[in-house]
């Protein structure tokens, strides 16, 4: 099956691609991932300023999912693009960076930095609160397309608009960031969860509240795919959201994706993304596909009887 695929104005040569936070900065996993059966590889987010993240612990196993609260840990961006910039080449897969800001203007000043390292895309993690109002950029329309446009103003490269499953209406606030100028959408981040040991009466992440992920949210984030496919055919989707199999990726191509991500399996199988082009392959030997391509926005409606 040939694996190329389109997402926008970039052409992949895999629809696979690593999701921020789960490969570090990329060029760290080159030695163990697999990372030449991607399309791309995000780098994690990083902000002007350095943040230090959150104490331990930022991390809790939570059934077939896990919880995180990092914090965005990052070193800011001009010790990222003067440390990892230089080695991205090296990695063998195209590698888009991703921004975070507390403010509109400083996704913008982050992307201009970025812009010169030699990442092939911006992603903007809009899954940060807002300085004006503490709320995530991706809970508002108008507060994620300020940030948008922001970086859209920063770069000429494709930008990607990374919004959260934890939108109430997850279409006005992809209809804003197209309007703000992304080239693609990405659905979705983690949806907010928690956990509380009964034994030690303590909560699993220092920060209570963080991010859910794995497998337990992948109707969740299929259901976001369905929806702005629905509402906003010719805007280019990178799914994803518990992706463990190469049937994973089939569905979330069959909802309206053009690329699916990768993310937590990494912590279990850094070499997923082989095994799981392997698993395409013969998921298209089986149903005589022989371009992925035809797969995207492909599901079959059921037909009402009478
Ligand atoms: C430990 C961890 C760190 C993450 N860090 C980031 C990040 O820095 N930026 C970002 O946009 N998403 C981050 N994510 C979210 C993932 O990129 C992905 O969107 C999410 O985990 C859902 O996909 P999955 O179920 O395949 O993991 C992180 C996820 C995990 C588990």
């Amino acid at each position: 099956m040939d694996l190329t695929t389109r997402l926008g104005p970039l052409t992949l040569r895999s629809p696979l691609v690593a999701a921020s936070g789960t490969v570090g900065s990329v060029v760290d996993f080159v030695a163990v991932g697999a990372l030449e059966h991607y399309g791309a590889a995000v780098a994690k987010s990083v902000s002007e300023e350095a943040w230090p993240g959150r104490p331990p612990p930022r991390l809790s196993p939570v059934g077939s999912g896990m919880l995180n609260g990092i914090g965005i840990q990052n070193p800011g961006v001009a010790a990222w693009a003067a440390e990892v910039g230089p080695r991205l080449g090296g990695t063998g897969v195209p590698v888009w960076g991703s921004v975070v800001g507390k403010t509109a203007e400083e996704f913008g000043r982050v992307a201009a930095v970025m812009q010169g390292t030699g990442v092939s895309a911006i992603e903007v993690n809009l899954s940060c609160p807002n300085l004006e109002d503490g709320m995530m950029f991706a809970l508002e329309p108008g507060a994620a397309a300020r940030a948008v446009a922001a970086v859209r103003a920063a770069t000429t490269l494709p930008v990607g608009a990374k919004l959260s499953p934890n939108s109430p209406d997850i279409v006005a606030v992809a209809a804003a960031a197209a309007g703000a100028g992304a080239d693609f959408v990405v659905l979705g981040n983690t949806v907010w969860g928690a956990a509380i040991d009964p034994e030690t009466r303590r909560p699993g992440l220092s920060g209570v509240i963080g991010g859910y992920s794995g497998p337990p949210i992948k109707p969740i984030a299929l259901r976001c795919v369905i929806e702005v496919r629905r509402a906003l055919p010719s805007l280019p989707i990178v799914g994803g959201g518990g992706v463990r199999r190469g049937a994973d990726v089939v569905e979330f191509l069959l909802a309206g994706a053009q690329a699916v991500a990768l993310g937590t399996v990494h912590f279990a199988e850094t070499r997923a993304g082989k095994r799981i082009v392997g698993e395409l392959h013969r998921y298209g030997r089986r149903h005589r596909v022989t371009r992925l391509a035809d797969l995207i926005g492909a599901w079959s409606p059921w037909t009402t009887a009478g």
